[in-house]
């Protein structure tokens, strides 16, 4: 049976005090209301439907980007969880299987405890929420249960003494087919404490027309929600301890966990060492038995296995580093392939280039690629040897086992096995440094004689 989603996210996050969405605010790497996206993955889903309201057009932007193949409802006023999810109708339109509600500020809800409430479907159940214990239920709405059946939800607001006493919560998340969804969601009215139209309401109206009506619980922890800086911070947390504890149990070394970084889809092999200090932005891949040295930043990039990357090293997108290779300290590494065994050791800039097997790049060297409008690459073969301070003024190629003289300016191709030269020819005048001193040391001398023959006059 096809899973449909809905992500409820257009309510304005007023306690983030932010000028941007709230559901684009990030968890390692990752906005929130991707990660809700990825969590119904999956299911497989045929269509995903994001709600939106407040900085729609920001949200539909990055959607866009990220997923494309993403249907966009707008609410344009923030009439409560029933009206959200009406909205997504017309994306739904045709559509069968079940409809899965999700919050898009809701980032921890495991994709195992989405299978397990289609399997509650599967069974036979018409309307599926989750819930769980909470540790201090506060404002959660409480579901009211009768045996295995759930009767209706009542939120904080709404309930008696007795119900507030339940603590068992609704998470937000519902399924259910895709019509019953809407079917029931019509039927949802707005005469209660809030004034608004609760999608909690669906339960009792099931029940009342005989469909039934169950709870799959889940930790506590997969429920957080985001509505400030502080709640952010505290899932970043969650996020990093978790990964964490994940690349230790898959064999890799972090000399100091605590001080590693990673994002949503980092992927390290087993028996990578990861030294203290490393940040992983999005998109990096590093294979078995390599290293990444103290105080690394490395996004969009891969490292293949037994290569060495820092300590201080900098791997921006596009940085693919070969089998052991060796990028040292202060270099930074823009789209450009990295040979295997090649070594960019110190303080270097290599952007939109591929640099040949054993080549070795001198310190500080500088690929130019950029005119100022464009970007041009910068080809070394293999076994090349480029002078420190060579700078490689793109586009241009320095052919296999060639040599740039230290401190060059590159600007013509330089042929396999040649050496280029590129810089004024050194003159040495033998003693003039002797000379020239001792001329200015009397001149000084001699100020001095001046001035202390004026001042006895
Ligand atoms: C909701 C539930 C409550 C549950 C709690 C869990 C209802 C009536 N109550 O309450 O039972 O315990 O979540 O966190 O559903 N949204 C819209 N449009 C709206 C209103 C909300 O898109 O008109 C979105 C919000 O952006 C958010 C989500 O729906 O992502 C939940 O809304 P929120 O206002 O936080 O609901 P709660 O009052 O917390
Ligand atoms: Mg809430």
């Amino acid at each position: 049976m096809p899973t449909q989603l809905v992500i409820l996210a257009a309510g304005e996050g007023t306690r983030m005090l932010s000028d941007r969405p709230k559901v684009l605010h990030e968890i390692a790497g990752l906005p929130l209301y991707a990660h809700a996206i990825a969590a119904g993955a999956a299911l497989d889903p045929e269509r995903i439907v994001l709600v939106l309201g407040h900085g729609a057009e920001a949200v539909r932007a990055d959607a866009e980007a990220r997923f494309g193949d993403v249907a966009i409802a707008i609410q344009s006023e923030q009439l409560g969880t029933a009206h959200a999810t009406a909205q997504a109708r017309a994306a739904l339109e045709g559509a069968t299987g079940d409809a899965v509600v999700l919050y898009g500020d809701t980032p921890f809800i495991r994709p195992e405890t989405l299978v397990a409430m289609k399997a509650a479907r599967a069974a036979g159940h018409d309307l599926v929420v989750l819930g769980f214990e909470a540790r201090d239920p506060g404002r959660y709405g409480r579901l009211v249960l009768a045996g295995a059946s759930l009767e209706k939800i009542v939120e904080f607001k709404d309930a008696t003494p007795e119900e507030r006493a339940i603590g068992l919560c609704n998470s937000g998340v519902m399924m259910a087919g895709v019509s019953t969804l809407f079917d029931l969601v019509d039927a949802v009215g707005n005469d209660n404490a809030a004034g608004e139209y609760y999608l909690t309401d669906i339960v009792a109206i099931a029940r009342a027309r005989g469909l039934s009506a169950t709870a799959v619980t889940c930790p506590e922890a997969e429920t957080m929600g985001i509505n400030t800086r502080a709640e952010l911070a505290e899932a970043e947390r969650i996020f990093q301890d978790t990964a964490r504890a994940a690349a230790l149990a898959d064999g890799v070394t972090l000399v100091a966990p605590d001080t590693v970084h990673f994002a949503h889809d980092t992927w390290i092999g087993r028996d990578a060492v990861v030294e203290p200090f490393v940040v992983f932005g999005p998109g990096v891949t590093v294979e078995t038995g390599a290293t990444i040295r103290a105080f690394s930043h490395l996004e969009g990039c891969h490292v293949s296995a037994g290569a060495v990357v820092g300590p201080y090293a900098r791997l921006r997108p596009g940085a693919e580093i070969g089998n052991d290779a060796r990028i040292g300290n202060f270099v930074e590494v823009k789209n450009a392939e990295i040979g295997e065994g090649a070594k960019v050791n110190h303080l270097s800039y290599v952007g939109d280039a591929s640099v040949g097997e054993a080549a070795n790049i001198g310190a500080g060297t500088i690929t130019c690629n950029y005119d100022g409008v464009f970007k041009h690459r910068t080809t070394i073969g293999a076994r090349a040897f480029i002078g420190s301070d060579t700078m490689l003024v793109a586009p241009v190629s320095v052919g296999a086992g060639a040599m740039t003289a230290s401190g060059s300016v590159i600007t013509e191709d330089v042929p396999d096995g040649a050496l280029a030269v590129g810089r004024g020819r050194q003159a040495t005048k033998p003693g003039f440094a002797t000379r020239f001193f001792e001329k200015l040391r009397a001149q000084k001398a001699a100020q001095k004689a001046a001035q202390e023959s004026t001042g006895q006059e």
